[in-house]
């Protein structure tokens, strides 16, 4: 009799593998033919670029009414995520700077402003304005000419971008923010802007550029 209930015990005890197996065999069977579903249905057929990345109001004009006035800014870039959460977003800080009138044109009141990402296109540290001589000299390395005016400047490898000046067409351009000093391979990143009711909004920004 005791014989007996050691072989039932001894059984019982080695088919608790072969039934876990079964179960988990199972389970991966039932998710491939009914798989989650979160949204319902409609989740699982919303096209991906149905998420574009909401028009966002960054700046007052009334914050920005004297040369070289500037604000720093963080834009949310949203893109579509292929997991149960379907969106992600991306915070990107940027820069909206009030440029001095010999470098706009009258009949574009959007010239008046110049709007990029903050994040260095060399390897992605976030840049400064600088708007101290002696401190891009000092701090950046680099000696602005005669007469001089503010400019991004990075602090990891010290590339410097003159906001007045513009790149050749032939990098995309022309874009603000010609490299005059470092290793920079290119200008800042763009950001796509409107005027509304006295605000800046934000409409979309250059791809790349969160590492
Ligand atoms: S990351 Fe800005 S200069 Fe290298």
């Amino acid at each position: 009799m005791k014989e007996n209930q050691r072989r039932l015990f001894l059984k019982a005890i080695t088919s608790i593998p072969i039934l876990g197996g079964a179960v988990l065999a199972a389970s991966a069977l039932i998710r491939y033919f009914k798989p989650t579903t979160v949204g319902g249905v409609k989740g699982l057929v919303a096209p991906p670029d149905e998420a574009g990345s909401s028009i966002q109001v960054v700046a007052a004009l009334s914050e920005l009414t004297q040369p070289w006035d500037f604000k720093e800014f963080i834009y949310i870039r949203k893109s579509v995520e292929y997991s149960s959460r379907k969106i992600q977003g991306a915070k990107i800080p940027g820069f909206v700077v009030r440029m001095p009138d010999e470098f706009t044109d009258p009949k574009d009141p959007k010239s008046k402003f110049v709007v990029v990402q903050r994040i260095c296109p060399h390897l992605g540290c976030t840049f400064n304005f600088v708007k101290s001589p002696e401190e891009l000299a000092g701090g950046y390395n680099y000696k602005p000419p005669a007469p001089t005016h503010p400019y991004f400047a990075c602090p990891c490898h010290l590339s410097v971008y003159d906001p007045t000046r513009k790149t050749d067409v032939a990098l995309q351009g022309p874009l603000p923010g010609k490299v005059v000093s470092g290793p920079a391979p290119r200008p800042p990143r763009t950001m796509s802007f409107d005027i509304k009711d006295g605000q800046i909004l934000i409409t979309g920004t250059e791809g790349g550029g969160v590492g």
